[in-house]
């Protein structure tokens, strides 16, 4: 076969030069909006039907990446709230807790096969409502998604299993109010083991996402789940409260932030409602020196960056061994140079946009004291859309572990990097924060790996690898990260009595 050369090639030298250059940028690569159907208006998804709130209130969603509305949905109030409460009941009732689990577990199944036909379309409206890059909604909360309701499919006729010499029974019925930062992924948590486990389900989802909670709704109405059995609803804090103080409720689960937690806790305190409350987190990453250093460099952007840092357990805070710190600063300074902020609905974009105009004036006031508090800033020099709500990638050194940037839950693209010189002073260091959802170790030694683990007080710990999700794995918190676990076998009891 003939070799073609390329005329455009330097003639016989000895040496190419590479020139570093930032300013190459990749070809648009949209998807396509048209790809998936968003009403101009939603109502209220309440026993297996499409009804108007009771009080005729509607409000906007929008998509952050542009600050135009993309749809308009119900505000459900107090009579509202009732009325999916009774859906719910009835449906506990007359239907649900009274069927073969093996019946209960093809609904769960038909779900998740649904998902996995629609993903497409949940990807694109889940990077429209909520500003996240479409490679992630596509790649990651999807496919996520989908694998949840796979996975409790499969226990919901094996809770002898599970359970064992024991009798797993339902709770009830559960109020479940979720946050915007996954919204169709929380959903999938919440929603899967609660229905497997044959309990009836009132969920909420945030009020500046709540497309895909609604299309998963449209789903659940063509699967011919039984009415009632799950509902949903949407609306604001007002809304949540009032399912969370309805008295037929029997669980909360709930994933937000601290404050309205601790609300919930106090709501329910006295009652016999369960509940499971994910909360906050300000997880340390520590990179030990004799860690692969490139790895450890990607997974720590991967740990903030990901999702524009709207993750609870994001690795907000990096602890780097002192020795090699000055080279991972470097690396890291590099590599967010190198990402691309910029339309969500892009396959190339690393970085989209943060999802509401509060949450970006709570970062950009985070920033702010980080700057107040002496430490120094870098961030990347990308230039950010005109419209829309963006914020460039940005670190932080000379970080003191008192500063707030270093305490905070700053849920954005904010790292704060800090050094250590040995084992006891790291771990010490990373424990002391009022959070304990996770944390990430970066080193050669397994040793290590078991010593860190033991002692720090975080519900997952990754080693070498950061942002892991199975649906298999329990995920929660410690401390005022909340308690209760998702997920697993674990997500299993948090759902039943057993007698
Ligand atoms: P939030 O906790 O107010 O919202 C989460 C959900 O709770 C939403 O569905 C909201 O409508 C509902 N809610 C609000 N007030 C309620 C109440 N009194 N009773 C029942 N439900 C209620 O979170 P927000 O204001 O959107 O974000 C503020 C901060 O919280 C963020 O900056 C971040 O630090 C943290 N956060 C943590 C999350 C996590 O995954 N752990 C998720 C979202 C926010
Ligand atoms: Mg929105």
């Amino acid at each position: 076969m003939a070799v073609k050369t390329n005329k455009a090639s330097p003639k016989k030298t000895n040496t190419i030069k590479l020139k570093f250059d930032t300013s190459w940028s990749y070809a648009p690569a949209p998807e396509s909006k048209s790809a998936a159907t968003i009403n101009k208006q939603y109502d209220l998804f309440i026993n297996g039907e499409w009804v108007k709130p009771a009080g005729g209130k509607y409000f906007d969603t929008i998509n952050p990446a542009n600050e135009e509305q993309l749809s308009e949905v119900a505000e459900a109030n107090v009579a509202d709230v009732d009325k999916s409460v009774k859906a719910a009941r009835t449906a506990y009732e007359k239907v649900w807790k009274k069927m073969p689990a093996k019946e209960r577990a093809k609904y769960v199944f038909r779900i998740s096969r649904m998902i996995q036909e629609k993903a497409r379309e949940l990807a694109i409206i889940e990077s429209l409502d909520g500003g996240k890059p479409i490679r992630e909604s596509r790649d990651f909360d999807v496919p996520t998604a989908a694998n949840h309701f796979f996975y409790y499919a499969g226990w919901a006729d094996k809770l002898e299993y599970a359970f064992p010499n024991r009798v797993a029974e339902p709770l009830g019925v559960a109020g479940q109010i979720i946050p915007w930062n996954f919204p169709l992924l929380m959903a999938a948590w919440k929603i899967a083991p609660a229905i497997a486990t044959g309990n009836t389900v009132v969920l909420k989802p945030a009020e500046t996402t709540p497309l895909t909670a609604l299309k998963l709704a449209e789903i659940i109405q063509e699967s011919d789940l039984p009415p009632g059995v799950v509902n949903i609803i949407t609306g604001a804090g007002a809304t949540g409260a009032a399912i969370v103080n309805h008295p037929d409720v029997n669980k909360i689960a709930f994933t937000g932030s601290t404050d309205v937690g601790k609300i919930i806790q106090r709501a329910i305190a006295g009652t016999n409602k369960k509940a499971t409350l994910e909360l906050g987190g300000k997880a340390a990453n520590i990179i030990f020196e004799d860690a692969p250093l490139d790895q450890a460099v990607e997974g720590v952007i991967n740990g903030i960056y990901f999702n524009q840092g709207h993750v609870c357990c994001a690795g907000s805070r990096l602890y780097v061994q002192e020795s090699v710190a000055k080279q991972v600063i470097r690396k890291l300074r590099d590599r967010i140079e190198s990402l691309i902020v910029g339309d969500p609905l892009d396959k190339n974009t690393d970085i989209g946009a943060i999802n509401s105009k509060q949450q970006l004036e709570t970062i950009h006031k985070y920033i702010k004291i980080g700057k107040q508090e002496g430490a120094e800033l870098y961030e990347s020099s990308c230039k950010l859309p005109g419209k829309g709500f963006f914020c460039r990638p940005t670190l932080f050194t000379n970080v003191a572990q008192s500063n707030r940037i270093a305490q905070d839950e700053i849920f954005g693209p904010v790292l704060a990097i800090l050094t250590f010189r040995t084992d006891d002073e790291v771990i010490e260091k990373a424990n002391n924060t009022p959070y304990g959802l996770s944390a990430g170790v970066w080193t050669d030694k397994g040793s290590k790996i078991f010593n860190m683990t033991k002692r720090m007080r975080a519900g997952v710990i990754w080693a070498n690898t950061f942002n892991k999700f199975d649906p298999s794995s329990p995920f929660g918190g410690y401390k005022e990260s909340g308690f209760g676990r998702e997920g697993g076998l674990h997500g299993l009891s948090a759902y039943v009595n057993t007698v």
